[in-house]
């Protein structure tokens, strides 16, 4: 029984504390303070065990064809470009803003971390709480599939190639 009662006050004295921490506005949620290091970490886990798991479902197929990149350009110059950037073009300066920062797609770790399935699961539903949107209800499953080839082999497009396939950027 006093285990009990000590488990009821225990309980009733958190949920105090949690209520005076967040009545008294003491998580800032400005974009302009950094998270700690430790839950940037745990983040960072939930993230990616989240997608790890979520895109096991994915069943569209790459497109690997050529053919297809000039179109997969086009979309990510559309779409991708005011935060990821491209060969030679610089991201938005509002991109500077963001907390997290857009993730480098030029450099390659990012495709050398997703496989494409996990990828194609980040564009088609976005990452909650970061700027990174979802474009499942604004592009179909093929034109997802297509941008996707093309951000695979982005790290290896020069500046000119970038401008040959895509044409300039869109305003
Ligand atoms: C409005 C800004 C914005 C736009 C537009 C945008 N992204 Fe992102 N993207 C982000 C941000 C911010 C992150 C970082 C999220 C994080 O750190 O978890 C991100 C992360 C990613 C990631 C990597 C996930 C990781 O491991 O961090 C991929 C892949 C990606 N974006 C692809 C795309 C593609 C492809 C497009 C265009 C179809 C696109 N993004 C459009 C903001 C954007």
């Amino acid at each position: 029984m006093k285990v009990l009662l000590a488990i009821i006050v225990f309980l009733a004295v958190a949920a105090g504390a949690g209520a005076v921490f967040v009545w008294f506005g003491c998580f800032n949620v400005s974009a302009r303070v950094p998270h700690w290091d430790i839950t940037v970490e745990a983040i960072e886990v939930l993230r990616d065990r989240s997608i790890i798991v979520n895109s096991r479902d994915v069943k569209t197929p790459p497109m690997t064809d050529p053919a297809l990149a000039p179109k997969g350009a086009a979309i990510y110059n559309e779409a991708c470009i005011p935060c990821h950037g491209a060969p030679g073009i610089s991201a938005r300066p509002f991109s500077q803003g963001l907390y997290p920062a857009p993730a480098n797609l030029l450099s390659g770790s990012i495709q050398s971390e997703w496989e494409y399935g996990q990828l194609y699961w980040i564009v088609e539903n976005g990452l909650k709480l970061t700027g990174m949107p979802s474009f499942g209800s604004t592009y179909e499953k093929n034109e997802i599939a297509v941008v996707i080839a093309f951000v695979r082999r982005l790290p290896k497009i020069s500046p000119g190639e970038y401008e040959r396939m895509a044409g300039s950027r869109k305003e």
